[in-house]
């Protein structure tokens, strides 16, 4: 594939170390080729993190675990301060290295890391707000004079596995909440996107953490596991696949484990909407589903629309597809809407998916066509029940629309999948947005827009096969914590 469009910047080396215990390391007994995912040229070199060195990078951890979990809090918040501030120093560096190693267009990448900014932030100001409670507990005879106070304290070595769609801010939401809570971690970035990671191993390293609060390397497949199993780590947190993800809880042992895996996201368009709102509504849509490709866990996939606006919103939608499928190409180009995807089998996925959606009886609407690595915007309509794009997730720039007529019957479609990440309702009837709150089975509905909403201080996770526990700041911490009661007895009686 070939690019017209001077590229901006400069910015991504031929080279990036690795971080073991706060110290970049250059060396070791093999290498990752970094491929730009637009040009399908080799960019980067990173090394690859051997046994020894992961068996290096968890011991300086645990020996880190006590020094960490004695920083002052503001001692963290300022670190987390620090860290946002230099990563805003160097945004276009880190937006930069996010499309060419991800192929992400230039506009989602800095959205990034003007995300990741907020990210450290929010967890700067969390890193000096403790939580703990004091109860009465005389609930009966047996238990007169008894009290108690509670304090979370930090659970220790974290094990991090971050996924490539925001190779960036997917990390902050690991390694922010960490140093807020006094965690020191291992984290495992992509091996597809090692760059940006590596940048904030930079960062880190410019900080004081106590020696070993901090490692950040790829590792070869067969080495993966380690991080899963070493029973020093006391939490694995992983984002990506399901099927990665639940094997990695069997793993885990005794282990904590959060996971943000994937969703199968719904949106739905009530009778109650305004006409006059459907051209915004169907531009979030048409947002929610394509931006970054689609890859994301909670781009929209399906959509569910009432039949009394079903034919303005698909008239709608396919007119506004259009002009937006027509800005491909470059990534680094700040007009590219469509970029490819992550690698061109991806690409040749989604072609087979869409083509046999078709041949069983789904309508193509608009798309469907590939170009090497980058997928046509697609929309179909009415796809069955049984197919790929209905049942599985297509982290890709692929939806389909239905029409509903009962609001409740609708509610259990959205339902009707393995998933529960997020969903979206537009409405203009509180009760049916409570209805909706209250039944949708997923870990946040978004009223009046799309579910890929995510706000970075917000609790953001799935259940079913969505995954398990809570990331968002204040969440996060919570999951790397261990709640300790104090039992009083007899206490303030003189
Ligand atoms: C994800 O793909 O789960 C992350 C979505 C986001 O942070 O916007």
């Amino acid at each position: 594939m070939s690019s017209s469009f001077s590229r901006l910047g400069n910015y991504v080396k031929q080279t990036y170390p690795i971080y073991i215990a706060n110290k970049p390391v250059t060396a070791s007994t093999n290498y990752l080729n970094v491929i730009d995912k637009f040009t399908n040229k080799h960019v980067s070199t990173i090394p690859f993190a051997n046994k020894d060195m992961i068996n290096k990078a968890i011991e300086k951890s645990v020996e880190c675990a006590a020094p960490m979990s004695k920083l002052t809090s503001f001692h963290r918040k300022l670190v987390l301060l620090q860290i946002a501030e230099k990563i805003l120093k160097r945004q276009e560096e880190f937006a930069e290295a996010i499309v060419v190693e991800v192929g992400k267009p230039l506009a989602d990448a800095r959205a990034e890391v003007g995300r990741a900014i907020d990210t450290f932030t929010v967890a700067a100001e969390e890193s000096v707000r403790h939580y703990g409670e004091t109860a009465q507990l005389d609930i009966s005879h047996r238990n007169a004079g008894f009290q108690s106070i509670s304090k979370r304290f930090p659970v220790g070595p974290i094990s991090m596995i971050a996924p490539f769609n925001f190779p960036l801010n997917l990390c902050a939401h690991k390694v922010a909440p960490a140093i807020a809570a006094g965690c020191p971690f291992v984290l495992k970035p992509s091996d597809r996107t090692p760059i940006s990671a590596a940048l904030l191993g930079d960062i880190l390293a410019q900080t004081d953490l106590p020696e070993g609060a901090f490692s950040i390397f790829p590792t070869e497949l067969q080495d993966a596991p380690i991080l899963s199993r070493d029973e020093r780590f006391k939490l694995v947190s992983f984002t990506g696949s399901p099927a990665v993800g639940w094997k990695i809880k069997e793993d885990a042992g005794r282990k904590k484990v959060v996971l943000e895996l994937g969703g199968i996201a719904a949106c739905i368009v009530d009778k109650t909407i305004d006409e006059s709102k459907l051209n915004h509504i169907v531009s979030r849509i048409l947002f929610g589903a394509f931006y970054s490709q689609g890859q994301s866990c909670i781009s929209v996939q399906r959509v569910y629309i009432h039949q009394d606006h079903y034919a303005r919103v698909k008239q709608l939608l396919i007119d506004g597809v259009k002009p937006l499928n027509q800005r491909r190409g470059d990534p680094m180009n700040p007009n590219t809407f469509l970029g490819p995807m992550i690698t061109e089998n991806d690409a040749v996925r989604l072609e087979k998916w869409v083509s046999s959606a078709v041949t069983d009886g789904a309508k193509l609407l608009f798309g469907g066509k590939r170009d090497g690595s980058i997928f046509d915007l697609t929309i179909l309509e009415n796809p069955p029940k049984h197919s790929d794009v209905s049942c599985k997730e297509v982290f890709g720039p692929v939806f389909y629309i239905e029409p509903f007529t009962d609001f409740k019957e609708v509610v259990e479609r959205v339902n009707s999948t393995e998933y529960g990440l997020q969903a979206g309702v537009f409405t203009n009837d509180i009760n049916k947005a409570y209805y909706a709150f209250n039944n949708i089975e997923v870990g946040a509905v978004v009223i009046n827009d799309i579910p890929s909403v995510r706000v970075d201080s917000q609790a953001y996770g799935g259940i079913k096969g969505s995954g398990l526990g809570r990331e968002g700041i204040r969440n996060t911490i919570e999951e790397y914590t261990e709640l300790k009661l104090m039992i009083l007895k007899d206490i303030g009686n003189i």
